[in-house]
């Protein structure tokens, strides 16, 4: 069979259109080469799609089915050859025949002017020097080669004269022409620029890291650098990179523009990406201006950037300026301030936050970084911590991005000293204390005097004065605001023996309101026992379970005596909610000022006791036995007791239920014997869940 025949039975090309011969295969893979690369620019340097996905896919795998068919009209710029490879053993060296040079930097104004009259001088110029400004890219260099507009060969910058051929892994990225677009290709090209990793790739690279227990990179450059030098191509097709060029490097044949400016237009014509901020200006003035202007741009790029590279724009003048060992002398890095800089972990403060959580924050030797001297950052909590295995004594890697408070990125293990102390967690608040509790499961730790600590005091009060808490009629946040910075209240206590002289005299407030405010302070004293429960903040105790916690108690001291399973055994209540009301009581500062709240005269009419009517399992009586696997008998029966069941010792024809665990014996006999109905653990679960007690929750 000849190859224009291929076999109707090729399964490639079973369910699509009737095969074709060679020759027109051929025209159509041309066609669906141009469609694609065209679509590929359009999407990955333009931005600008042309093609929906699934049009994109179609002609896609028409042209995989044609290469599939035909394998002589694959070639190395068809659109489908941009992953596949095979895994190489070891990267090939490349000789760069234009040396790869780097540049040289400037920190500050006074660097750049003296960058421009070092320039002006050589070139014995007046006039100001016309300079092409783009963004420093925060990436890896690299060097492509098209060969008669095809690409055959990327490099990594390596020393500058010697770098790594990473063609198979260039192809990967997408923003990258295999073959060249429009026309007039000189017949060999060499393309430089960056490889970068846009912020949102490399953030979702680091997410997934995390997910899989893997190292995470430490910034985007790194990423992209990792990802270039894989030996398999699949991963670095996996990493989204980009490359944007920024300088010609050899280029036989062909005659290219005089100036840099439009040698960068002339590679957007053939495919490339260029930087979008790339501008022209006249003069250090023209350079300064338009650093400034990035400068405040540069945190809402989709990519870093370290600074801004100035070039000559006048090709000849660059030549006549040539360079000096391995950096032009017409063109200069004006870098941006670090963002990220070592410094030493001297200490470690504790803040107690509103709501009383407790922050670590790290004392540092003071360090500039991002443009300012940085002194604290914090460290968020001991998980964090204990992330970073960071302790005192240690270098740390300080980041400030931005606005954004500055934070610790990491150790430097290296540098860390024999007598480095681990950092404990305190047991005590700080500002008033109390003690701090961090319960199971919960990554942040918190003051428990809710009540009494200063950090907290405004909030508390606030939370007390509102319309479900006591209700305080006109005590806004603002007044509570007020009262505390002029230190006539420091906790609710104090609210009830207020004097009108002091209250009247605080800004914006009237004799008139003031006498208000006071009668409203009085009113509030007659109110619910479950109101008073739910001003007092406990954490996670909110309307409805004080109203459980009032309806199971009946009273302030039973609630405050009790213990962990009868705190479960209140219906919504389950452990995490009963370990902040035990934690809450614990605490003699809150005591206190409970005290303190019942002696000024707060008040409530006595709860009446729900009676047989009222509770679901009223007049029923149920026996408990056998060993339950989720909770103990005694919760058991609490619960029971909670819906109004009694519960009683033994089964008798009285009984109205049996709640059976494992191993029950003679009981379980007897109430088969009477005809008693059998709740097993699960149903009696049900039955709880029935009447809002959720075990374990
Ligand atoms: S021009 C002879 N332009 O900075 C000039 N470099 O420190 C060679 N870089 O290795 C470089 N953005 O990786 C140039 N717009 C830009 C750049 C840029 C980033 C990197 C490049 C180079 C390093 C020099």
């Amino acid at each position: 069979m000849s190859p224009d025949q291929p076999s109707l039975f090729d399964e490639s090309n079973a369910d699509n259109a009737p095969s074709m011969g060679l020759a027109q295969s051929r025209e159509r893979a041309a066609e669906l080469h141009e469609q694609l690369h065209q679509a590929n620019h359009a999407y990955f340097v333009l931005d600008d799609p042309s093609l929906p996905d699934a049009e994109y896919d179609r002609l896609f795998h028409e042209l995989k089915d044609i290469e599939r068919q035909f394998p002589q009209l694959l070639s190395t710029d068809s659109p489908t050859q941009r992953v596949g490879a095979i895994p190489l053993s070891q990267f090939s060296q490349v000789s760069h025949e234009v040396a790869m040079l780097s540049l040289d930097n400037a920190f500050n104004q006074e660097d750049m002017h003296e960058f421009n009259r070092r320039v002006s001088g050589r070139l014995d110029s007046s006039a100001a020097i016309e300079y092409a400004c783009e963004p420093k890219l925060d990436g890896i260099a690299v060097s492509l080669l098209y060969a008669d507009g095809v690409l055959v060969r990327g490099a990594t910058r390596g020393d500058g004269s010697v770098g790594e051929n990473i063609t198979q892994n260039i192809r990967t990225v997408a923003s990258i022409p295999l073959k060249l677009l429009g026309s007039a290709h000189p017949p060999l090209l060499e393309v430089r620029g960056e490889v970068y990793m846009p912020k949102s790739s490399f953030e979702s690279l680091n997410n997934l890291a995390r997910e899989n227990n893997e190292k995470e990179f430490v910034n985007p450059r790194n990423a992209a650098a990792g990802s270039l030098r894989q030996l398999d191509a699949k991963i670095t097709a996996h990493r989204r990179l980009e490359f944007c060029c920024y300088s010609l490097g050899r280029v036989e044949g062909a005659e290219m523009p005089p100036k840099h400016s439009e040698i960068l237009a002339q590679f957007s014509r053939w495919g490339f990406k260029t930087n979008a901020e790339s501008r022209v200006v006249q003069g250090v003035e023209g350079c300064l201006a338009y650093y400034q202007q990035l400068a405040e741009k540069r945190h809402g790029l989709s990519y870093e950037i370290d600074g801004i590279v100035f070039k000559v724009n006048q090709i000849a003048q660059q030549q006549q300026l040539g360079f000096v060992s391995r950096a032009p002398r017409w063109a200069i890095a004006h870098k941006f301030p670090a963002q990220e800089e070592m410094t030493v972990l001297e200490g470690v403060d504790f803040q107690v936050g509103r709501t009383g959580a407790i922050t670590p924050v790290a004392r540092l030797k003071p360090v500039f970084v991002g443009g300012v001297t940085v002194s604290n950052a914090t460290l968020h909590n001991m998980d964090e911590i204990k992330r970073l295995d960071v302790r005192i004594g240690d270098t740390v890697v300080i980041h400030r991005a931005g606005d954004v408070i500055p934070k610790v990125a990491r150790v430097v293990l290296e540098k860390r000293p024999a007598n480095a102390q681990h950092i404990q967690m305190l047991s005590r608040c700080p500002v008033c204390d109390s003690h701090i509790e961090r319960l199971a499961g919960e990554v942040i730790a918190r003051c428990a005097g809710g009540l009494v600590c200063g950090a907290q005091r405004k909030e508390a009060i606030k939370h007390f004065a509102s319309r479900k808490a006591m209700d305080v009629d006109g005590l806004g946040d603002k007044i509570v605001e007020q009262l505390v910075d002029e230190h006539l209240i420091s906790s609710f206590v104090d609210l009830y023996s207020l004097a009108l002289d002091s209250v009247a005299q605080l800004e914006r407030m009237a004799q008139k309101s003031a006498q208000n405010l006071l009668a409203a302070i009085e009113d509030s004293k007659k109110t619910t026992l479950a109101k008073f429960l739910y001003s007092l903040g406990i954490r996670e105790v909110g309307v409805t379970t004080a109203q459980n916690l009032e309806g199971h108690f009946l009273d302030m001291a039973a609630l405050r005596e009790a213990d962990l399973a009868a705190l479960t055994a209140v219906p919504d209540v389950g452990p995490i909610v009963a370990q902040h009301i035990l934690n809450f009581f614990a605490e003699p500062h809150n005591q206190v000022v409970i005290d303190g709240l019942l002696e000024a005269g707060i008040h409530w009419p006595e709860v009446a006791v729900k009676t047989a009517e009222h509770l679901p399992l009223a007049k029923q009586t149920f026996v408990v036995t056998g060993t339950l696997s989720l909770m103990g008998r005694d919760e058991a029966k609490g619960y029971l007791q909670s819906l109004g069941a009694k519960v009683a010792g033994s089964v008798s024809a009285k009984t109205h239920a049996l709640v059976a665990g494992e191993k029950a014996g003679s009981k379980l006999k007897k109430a088969q014997d009477l005809d008693i109905e059998i709740l097993d653990e699960e149903a009696f679960i049900r039955l709880l869940a029935a009447h809002g007690i959720h075990h374990g929750q």
